[in-house]
């Protein structure tokens, strides 16, 4: 619900399509859902650094550090996790406008909450990418740990463990983070973008 009725928009001279311009692509959001320890973070700072060396302007939001600034009020109950990825998609909806390649780690466990942030943030703005690994490879991994205190029980609703995650039924693109290797997740994420012609590739 909206508090502010008589707020009214400002609408800019400098529009996004100016922006797109002047930075030679065009501006989308990367949507990284999977369960923790998949792989997400991992990803989407490794094609940052690609889309960077390409003279792309990126921004990485990642689930451990947002909830320590903007979402540090909200914890993992359902209603929080919502909480948190509205917020999300809100901000990356500025981001779009602002003319950036978004990218967003976050392991959006459900379904519904990830249809609102496509609504939120506009379909055709987003790119949905799954980080597809299995719940032991994540667990044996497990590099915070946290996996084996939920099965010890201190921590509770754990994605995978005590919570559900609801695998996307069909995302944009599918990446098998337990198998295929850093450098072809950021292959098969890099071609999708030059099809969309949000990137034009230089030689690169
Ligand atoms: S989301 O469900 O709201 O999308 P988000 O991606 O922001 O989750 O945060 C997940 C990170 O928080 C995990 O990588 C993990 O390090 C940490 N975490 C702490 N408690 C939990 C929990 N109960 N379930 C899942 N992740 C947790």
């Amino acid at each position: 619900m909206n508090k502010s009725p008589n707020v009214v928009f400002h609408k800019a001279a400098v529009t996004r399509p100016r922006r797109e311009t002047l930075n030679g692509h065009r501006s989308i959001n990367l949507w990284f859902t999977g369960l923790s320890g998949s792989g997400k973070s991992t990803i989407a700072h490794a094609v940052e650094e690609r889309l960077h060396l390409m003279g792309c302007r990126t921004y990485v939001f990642d689930g451990d550090n947002v909830r320590h600034g903007l979402c540090s009020d909200l914890g993992f109950s359902r209603e929080d996790r919502a909480e948190n990825l509205r917020r999300i998609a809100e901000m990356v909806k500025l981001f779009i406008d602002a003319g950036v390649i978004s990218l967003t780690a976050f392991i959006s466990p459900l379904e519904k909450d990830r249809q609102r942030v496509k609504e939120i943030i506009g379909p055709e703005d987003l790119i949905e990418i799954y980080c597809n690994c299995p719940l032991e490879i994540c667990e044996q991994r497990d590099v915070k740990g946290l996996y084996k205190k939920a099965r010890e029980g201190k921590i509770k609703n754990y994605t995978g463990i005590s919570a559900p995650y609801e695998a996307p039924k069909n995302p944009d693109i599918e990446l098998f983070t337990g198998y295929q290797s850093i450098e072809e997740c950021i292959e098969t994420v890099i071609r999708e973008l030059v099809r969309r012609g949000i990137i034009f590739r230089h030689g690169y």
